[in-house]
């Protein structure tokens, strides 16, 4: 296996790590209203989604496509933005419980958007 596939295999891994301790964080937080308060799921996220974010530069580094040529990685990039600031607001204590759950649903659209952008490109 070339050294492009397995970057890419790990990339695919870390996007299912992430939308998995997403949702691990939020279904407590936000659909249970009582949020785990274990410091690993605090910290793994900010870890996981570096690498994520790290492994996608380099496939857009080896495999040349940039933005603003190519679309579908603006889009993905963009779509980024906007699945991070969802799920900020959608995690804030002083968010109201019904835009919390409105904001984390939002976000996992907003995830599914992108992995679609990802395969379909
Ligand atoms: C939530 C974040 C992300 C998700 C869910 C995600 C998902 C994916 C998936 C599923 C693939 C595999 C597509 C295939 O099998 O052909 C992929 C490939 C790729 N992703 Fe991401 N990704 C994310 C973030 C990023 C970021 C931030 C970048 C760039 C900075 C990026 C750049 C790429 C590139 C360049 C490829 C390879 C495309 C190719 O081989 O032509 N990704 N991504």
């Amino acid at each position: 296996m070339s050294a492009y596939l397995l970057l890419r295999h790990v990339h695919v891994t870390l996007a299912l790590i992430s939308i998995g301790l997403f949702v691990l964080r939020g279904i407590p937080r936000v659909v249970l209203q009582h949020p785990l308060n274990q410091r690993w799921l605090r910290i793994a996220p900010h870890i996981n989604d570096t690498l994520l974010l790290l492994s996608g530069l380099v496939l857009m580094i080896w495999s040349a496509q940039y933005p603003p040529a190519h679309v579908w990685l603006t889009l993905k990039l963009v779509l980024l933005v906007v699945y991070i600031l969802l799920g900020i607001a959608a995690f804030r204590a002083t968010t109201a419980p019904g835009l919390q759950k409105l904001l984390f649903v939002m976000a996992l659209a907003v995830f599914g958007w992108i992995v679609a952008i990802a395969l379909t490109r």
